[in-house]
């Protein structure tokens, strides 16, 4: 996250010191860095440029509008998973010869939505659901293009909330029964089965599940081809992990304890471990990153309301919750915190905590991190993804802002929710 930086111990992001962001638009307040994310897209999709493929940057990471148009001027395509998904995609002007459309649990209306949009490929999940965009793109006297998601069972070695790719998951078709239900689909007259689709998890941090994915997958598409189904095109999902820890670097911070199974390889050493294996299928390539693109684009900022000490533990209270960002409590997940100006004070342990009445409401537990008192701010990093769009209004809080930052400009690109907003 090169663009957000210290200079003279305040923290900037691109040229704008954070503090001053802060003390103007208030917290909780996501900021984000446009070259950061454009950055970020464009190493992601450079890395495929000797093949025919799309980056369909995964909305569910973070559809914030102006981000969205950032990334569809540069040309990425849209992985949606629902209706609401594919209208941000198009209203921030991603073409729709460049959508996907994943998900379980598609409603009989987002189909038809999606179908009358022109999309580029319906990612089934499951055999009744091939049945019904059959049914669907009949009455609409249209044809849909598909590809089926196998479930390589697979295990990605991430947290199993976010692990998709094991039998136990609900994700995707059985890879027992995908020559079948190819067969299947292949038999059914409004269907153009072109595509093979697998997504194994999120903050995947080793290569070998990923080689393994496709290697089943370039297996697979011979031997739908010796049986006349002739596959067009491979989408590979997303999944990359992300570094959490020691995100930012500087002598006062406190080093974050990590062990290799904290450290991401790098978008480049996951593409190059898998581009010459799905190259060896001739296939279209589509990949739906969403966390490696907006992850580190991102900080939530919060103020520290009070600080509390009950003889057992410290506790600092924030002004942003787990409605704002929801991954700790959810997943345990790390997030860097640090202040925004850097004093040399000592380091204390505390518990980084919310306002929100649930004790699973905190963003860091018995952390070593340098002093923060009242009034002051931190960072809470890497929270680009997942972040924002998850957030929620749980005990009545109104949604943060988000600004965004050019150089040394800086933007509303969603203004803070008012208690009169709240419905
Ligand atoms: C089908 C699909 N594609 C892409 C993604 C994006 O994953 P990530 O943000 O880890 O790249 C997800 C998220 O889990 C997903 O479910």
């Amino acid at each position: 996250m090169r663009h957000f930086h210290y200079k003279e111990n305040q923290l900037f992001c691109e040229d704008v010191s954070v503090q001053e962001i802060a003390e103007e638009f208030g917290t909780p307040l996501y900021l984000y860095s446009k070259q950061q994310l454009i950055e970020n897209y464009r190493a992601i999709d450079s890395a495929f440029a000797d093949v025919d493929h799309i980056t369909c940057y995964a909305l569910k990471a973070n559809s914030n509008l102006e981000l969205l148009k950032i990334l569809a001027k540069e040309g990425a395509g849209a992985d949606a998973v629902s209706a609401g998904e594919i209208h941000f995609a198009l209203k921030a002007g991603f073409s729709p010869s460049k959508i996907t459309f994943a998900g379980v649990g598609k409603r009989d209306d987002e189909i038809e939505y999606a179908l009358k949009k022109d999309i580029f490929s319906f990612n089934v999940e499951s055999i009744e659901e091939l049945a019904v965009i059959n049914e669907i793109a009949g009455r609409l006297k249209t044809k849909a293009r598909i590809a089926l998601r196998i479930n390589p069972d697979i295990d990605a070695s991430t947290h199993p909330y976010i692990s998709t790719g094991l039998k136990t998951n609900k994700f995707g078709i059985d890879i027992k029964v995908a020559i079948e239900t190819f067969k299947y689909a292949a038999s059914l007259p409004n269907l153009l089965v072109d595509g093979i689709h697998t997504h194994i998890g999120s903050q995947i941090l080793k290569l070998d599940p990923f080689i393994q994915t496709a290697q089943t997958v370039v297996a697979m598409i011979e031997e739908l081809r010796r049986e006349g189904i002739n596959i067009q095109h491979i989408d590979f999902g997303g999944g990359y992990g992300v570094t959490y820890k020691n995100a930012i670097k500087h002598p006062l911070l406190p080093v974050e304890e990590a062990s290799n199974a904290d450290e991401t390889p790098g978008n480049n050493a996951f593409i190059t471990a898998v581009l010459p294996i799905l190259k060896q299928a001739k296939c279209k390539l589509v990949i739906e990153p969403g966390r490696s693109i907006v992850a580190n684009t991102g900080v939530l900022i919060t103020k520290a309301l009070y600080r509390k000490d009950n003889g057992v533990k410290k506790f600092v209270i924030v002004d942003a919750g787990m409605n704002d960002l929801i991954r700790p409590s959810l997943y345990q997940a790390y997030h860097q915190i640090i202040p925004l100006t850097l004093n040399n004070v000592e380091n204390e342990i505390v518990d980084i905590v919310g306002p929100v009445c649930e004790s699973g409401d905190f963003f860091a537990r018995e952390r070593t991190m340098p002093l923060v008192k009242r009034g002051e701010y931190v960072a809470i990093l890497t929270a680009g993804a997942y972040g924002f769009s998850v957030s929620s209004h749980y005990n009545a809080r109104p949604n943060a802002a988000e600004v965004l930052v050019n150089g040394d400009k800086v933007r509303v690109i969603r203004e803070r929710e008012k208690i009169e907003d709240l419905k």
